[in-house]
C-alpha cells in the first residue's frame, strides 16, 4: 500500500504575537513574522519603504530588477519593523552587516539582549524569524509545484534514504515531501551559511513525525544533532515553511507567529 504523508501544522495555528513592544526572545524562542506583499504596495509605497533603508541597501536595491527589487525592499522594511518591536530603535536606524555568503545580521545599534534573524521570500510573501538563541537561525519558504519531477533532483542531490522514501509516495505527495526536504536543507544552509558542497548532500532528515524532525548529519559537517532543532509548517495551501536553529537550550522551542504591518 502507498504511504500517506502526515499533514503539516499551519504556521497561523501557532500562538499569536500581539501588537506593541515584545520582550526580547530567549534561547527557546522563535518568533515568525509574515508580510504579504500584494496587499498595499504600489510604487509610491515602495518608494516610502525604500526611504528607511541604509545607503548600502538602497545601492543594492537599485541594481535589482522589478519583482526582486520589490522583494528586497519589502524584506528589509519587514526586518526593520519587526526588530523595532523588540528594542527602542526606530526602523530606519538599524544597520546590517552581511556574512561572507550574504546573510544579513544586526551590526548596530548594540543591544542589551542580542537578537538574530533570518529572512525568506516566495510568491508575494516575506517572512522574518527572530530568536535570542544565537546567530545560527535559518528559515526558508518554498512553493509546492505540481507536475515537476522531484525524483530527478532528489536522486542527484539527496541521500539514498530520502530518495527511496520519495519513490514510495504517490506523485503529488512526492512533490510535497520533496519541497519539505528541500526547505529544511535550505534552512540549515542559511543558518550555517554553507553550501551543498560543504557536506550537506549526505545529511538525512527523518520526517516520519512532523512535530519531531530527526536528522543525521553528514560527518563532514562536524555537527551534534542534539544542538539543532528543525521545524516544518504550512504557510499556505502551496507554501512550506522550514526552520533550522542551533540552540544550547534543552527545553522545547517556543514558537510564535504574527503579521507585521509596515507602518
Ligand atoms: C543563499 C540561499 C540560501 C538563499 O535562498 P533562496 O531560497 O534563494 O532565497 P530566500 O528568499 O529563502 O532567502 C533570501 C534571503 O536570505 C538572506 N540570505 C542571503 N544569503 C544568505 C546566506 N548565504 N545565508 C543565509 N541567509 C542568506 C537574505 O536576507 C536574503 O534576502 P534579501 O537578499 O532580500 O535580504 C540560496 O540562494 C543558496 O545559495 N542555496 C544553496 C543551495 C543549496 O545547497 N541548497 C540545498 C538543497 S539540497
Amino acid at each position: 500500500m502507498r504511504k500517506v504523508l502526515p499533514a503539516l501544522p499551519a504556521l497561523s495555528g501557532l500562538p499569536r504575537l500581539g501588537e506593541g513592544p515584545i520582550p526580547a526572545p530567549g534561547p527557546c524562542d522563535v518568533h515568525v513574522w509574515r508580510y504579504d506583499h500584494t496587499a498595499d504596495i504600489d510604487d509610491a509605497r515602495l518608494v516610502a519603504l525604500a526611504a528607511m533603508l541604509s545607503p548600502d541597501e538602497i545601492a543594492r536595491s537599485t541594481a535589482l530588477r522589478d519583482a526582486r527589487r520589490r522583494q528586497f525592499v519589502v524584506g528589509r522594511a519587514l526586518c526593520r519593523h519587526v526588530l523595532s518591536r523588540y528594542a527602542q530603535v526606530p526602523p530606519q536606524d538599524w544597520r546590517f552587516a552581511l556574512g561572507d555568503r550574504g546573510k544579513p545580521s544586526i551590526a548596530a545599534p548594540a543591544l542589551a539582549s542580542p537578537l538574530w534573524f533570518s529572512l525568506s521570500h516566495a510568491d508575494g510573501v516575506s517572512v522574518c524569524a527572530v530568536t535570542g538563541a544565537g546567530p545560527e537561525i535559518g528559515i526558508d519558504i518554498e512553493s509546492v509545484v505540481a507536475g515537476r519531477d522531484a525524483l530527478d533532483v532528489a536522486v542527484q542531490f539527496f541521500p539514498e534514504a530520502e530518495a527511496h522514501a520519495l519513490r514510495e509516495l504517490p506523485p503529488m505527495q512526492r512533490e510535497e515531501r520533496f519541497v519539505q526536504l528541500w526547505a529544511l536543507k535550505e534552512s540549515y544552509v542559511k543558518a550555517r551559511q554553507i553550501s551543498l558542497a560543504d557536506g550537506l548532500g549526505g545529511t538525512t532528515f527523518d520526517l516520519a513525525r512532523p512535530d519531531d524532525i530527526g536528522v543525521i548529519f553528514a560527518d563532514a559537517l562536524g555537527e551534534h544533532a542534539q544542538e539543532w532543532r528543525f521545524s516544518l509548517f504550512r504557510l499556505d495551501e502551496a507554501l512550506i515553511f522550514a526552520l533550522a536553529l542551533r540552540t544550547d537550550a534543552t527545553a522545547p522551542l517556543r514558537l510564535r507567529s504574527g503579521t507585521c504591518p509596515l507602518s
